[in-house]
């Protein structure tokens, strides 16, 4: 059976959902947008100091959105820019919101120069049921080739 492909994101100012839509073209994905109930601030300064909060504190922002029929796709790929070295804590919740049990997870990340960091094993640790693979860099470079090489699309 061919693999069904989401391509679920969160991207605050617009880095990584440029890289969401080339992944999903690559791929062949569906696109999601991955939404935040709360708005966070428009400065970056603002913002690193709301997520570091909510890092600290553990706090699972509540979203805006739901994937149709989650339960079809059996690969998953989830992508999000790096805050404080790792997935903004909105992953986590957006991850506990569904059943990935049997699915294969590729994480992608872009950053500012830190590179996925704490991201793979975090996510590890909030789906255990799934085969999660490491997190892909797409900060920079990203090719239709270098995606289906990262995919085993190739
Ligand atoms: C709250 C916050 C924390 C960040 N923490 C890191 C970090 O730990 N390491 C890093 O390299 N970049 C960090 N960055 C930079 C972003 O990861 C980078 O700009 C990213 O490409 C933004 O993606 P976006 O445009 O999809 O929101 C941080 C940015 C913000 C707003």
């Amino acid at each position: 059976m061919a693999d069904k492909i989401l391509v679920a994101y969160y991207s605050k100012t617009g880095h990584t959902k440029a890289a969401a839509q080339k992944i999903a073209k690559a791929a062949g994905g569906a696109l999601h947008e991955i939404v935040p109930t709360k708005e966070y601030p428009a400065s970056y300064v603002a913002t690193v100091a709301v997520a570091k909060w909510e890092q600290l504190k553990n706090e699972k922002p509540a979203l805006n959105d739901k994937v149709q029929g989650f339960e079809d796709y059996n690969v998953v790929l989830v992508g999000f820019p790096i805050w404080w070295f790792t997935c903004p804590q909105l992953i986590k919740t957006f991850m506990e919101s569904y059943d990935f049990t049997g699915k294969t997870v590729y994480p992608f990340c872009t950053h500012g120069g830190s590179g996925p960091k704490n991201s793979t094993r975090d996510i590890r640790s909030i789906c255990p049921g799934a085969d999660v693979k490491e997190c892909f860099d797409a900060t920079k470079d990203l090719t239709d080739a270098k995606i289906k090489n990262w995919l085993g699309l190739d």
